[in-house]
């Protein structure tokens, strides 16, 4: 799979690249990750990329030109463009499964106060990392390419994935290590006992406590089946006692 960032600052991603799993999966082959600078694609002498709002207001807005040149020079038939802004469709796990698969995939970042919005008819999807406006577009695109990233294969043992977050609608359970005791708190007994069933019950329990006390939303999307409906009335109960 490859990742192209388009971008004003090439420069932001350095040390991404040159970091832990996202370095050994580059290093491996399993992703190629570049940089464009929209700015390569100007065409007057200052190299101008934005100009002030039509119709007036604050700030300035990315030009058709450079950036559709940009695309233009650098799609093909197996490229997915996604432009980065907070007006995109919000961004799951379920979106990077999605944007996964693709071939080539494109992360427009935007500057200023945003694109113009002819530039829209060039994109095949717009796509936003929440419910807050980032100075551009940059550290979004890092977001969504660590989460592509982690899952092309290869990458990262496909077990380390499966008990992720919101890989079933759930939250994970918690996670510990030795030593099975620290400053006096103790490593739960059923993760010692080397039982696993009763493990995978423990596990599958404390995820959904976690997901009803910290993402009720997410249990609001997603039906329980007869065990995990058992485990969440235990759970109920024992809120109540508390
Ligand atoms: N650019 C600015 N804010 C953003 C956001 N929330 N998501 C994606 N790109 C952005």
């Amino acid at each position: 799979m490859k990742i192209t960032v388009c971008t004003l600052f090439p420069e932001y991603f350095d040390r991404f690249v040159t970091t832990s799993i996202i370095k050994r999966a580059i290093d491996a082959g399993k992703i190629e990750f570049n940089c464009v600078d929209y700015r390569t694609f100007t065409t007057d002498k200052h190299h101008h990329v934005d100009d002030t709002p039509c119709g007036g207001g604050a700030g300035m807005v990315l030009m058709c030109q450079p950036i559709i040149d940009c695309l233009k020079a650098i799609r093909s038939e197996n490229s997915l463009v996604v432009m980065l802004t907070p007006q995109g469709q919000p961004f799951h796990q379920s979106t990077a499964h999605q944007l996964a698969k693709v071939d080539h995939l494109i992360l427009l970042c935007g500057h200023y106060e945003g694109f113009d919005e002819r530039i829209r008819s060039y994109v095949d999807k717009e796509v936003s990392l929440g419910d807050f406006v980032l100075t551009g577009g940059e550290p979004a695109a890092m977001v969504i390419s660590d989460a592509i990233i982690r899952l092309v294969d290869g990458v990262i043992l496909s077990d380390s994935h499966e008990d992720d977050s919101f890989e079933n609608g759930l939250l994970e359970y918690p996670q510990y290590t030795r030593p099975v005791e620290y400053d006096g708190l103790k490593v739960p007994e059923v993760l010692l006992s080397g039982h696993h069933e009763n493990i995978r019950k423990w596990r599958l329990k404390e995820s959904l406590r976690k997901t009803l006390h910290q993402r009720p939303d997410l249990l609001a999307k997603r039906s329980l089946n007869r065990e995990e409906a058992q485990l969440m009335e235990e759970i109920k109960q024992e809120d109540e006692k508390k």
